[in-house]
């Protein structure tokens, strides 16, 4: 990477820092998205658009680049290993089954690192629709927590809508839409919550990884679940809540 591009990112954190009314010294969390399919690019674009600098990465370098060069100055293409060293917080853009061997071959990579599950675990079922391809009552987070090694940390968000209506309902003028996420790690939250909140969106923790499945597809908080559409805060607290009280009256 050349002097230009570096003094390019330096710069975005500037604008980010001016922008957010920050600290000129303050670092925004480093993120990289890995696979720039339909989700990758959906979230790599909301995070330029709220200012958030991130790395992308593909396993064609080409496309990661021609990509960068055609949304911001804050997005940064990178080969997926030096994506990787360089954020703090990783975002796997990838199929549920492709994540399983991501998760394997780099293992050393994500030492220490926060890493996001965006995954649905479901393929069509050939009439029109989508099955699971894990049990009714697992997880792809769960699935997952099972692989993650070294002190990585893990996080299911980004994947609670479907990739339409995270691109639509991002920086909703009328009143911001929510992004539910679920993770063990509290030292995390804050990471997830300003990356959520530069993307357009309302945050909200809804526990542990042990609860993802609500915010998986099918799930009670899911856009393609019993919920049924992006909602705001105060109706995702409403709908959290009433879940629960129906899962403890089940
Ligand atoms: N589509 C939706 O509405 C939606 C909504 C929520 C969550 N999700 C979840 O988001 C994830 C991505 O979905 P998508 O719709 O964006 O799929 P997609 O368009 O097929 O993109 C998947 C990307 O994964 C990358 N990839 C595949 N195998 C890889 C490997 N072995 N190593 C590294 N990268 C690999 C590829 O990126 P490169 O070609 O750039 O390398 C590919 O473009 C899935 O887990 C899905 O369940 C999807």
């Amino acid at each position: 990477m050349g002097l230009d591009v570096h003094c390019t990112f330096a710069q975005s954190i500037l604008t980010y820092n001016f922008k957010k009314g920050k600290m000129k010294n303050s670092t925004p969390t480093t993120v990289s998205v890995i696979g720039l399919g339909n989700v990758g690019k959906a979230i790599a674009t909301n995070l330029a658009l709220g200012q958030h600098p991130v790395i992308v990465a593909s396993r064609d370098f080409r496309k990661a680049k021609d990509f960068a060069d055609t949304i911001s100055e804050s997005v940064i293409a990178k080969e997926i290993t030096e994506a990787m060293k360089e954020a703090d917080v990783i975002i796997p853009a990838i199929g549920f089954s492709d994540i399983k061997e991501f998760l394997t071959e780099y293992a050393s990579e994500l030492s220490d690192k926060i890493i996001i599950d965006v995954s649905n675990p479901i393929v069509p079922d050939g009439k029109g629709g989508f099955k699971k391809v894990i049990g009714e009552h697992e997880s792809a987070a769960k699935v997952l927590s099972g692989l993650i090694l070294h002190g990585a940390k893990l996080v299911k968000a980004f994947g609670t809508l479907g990739v339409g209506t995270l691109k639509s309902a991002a920086f909703d003028q009328s009143e911001r839409k929510t992004l539910f996420y679920a993770t063990d790690s509290t030292n995390s939250q804050p990471q997830i919550e300003e990356l959520i909140l530069d993307s357009g969106f309302e945050p909200l923790h809804i526990g542990g990884i042990d609860q993802s499945i609500r915010i998986e597809v099918f799930g009670d908080l899911h856009e393609f679940g019993n919920l049924g559409k992006a909602v705001s805060l105060a109706e995702a607290k409403i709908a959290t809540a009433q879940s629960k009280h129906q899962i403890a009256n089940a």
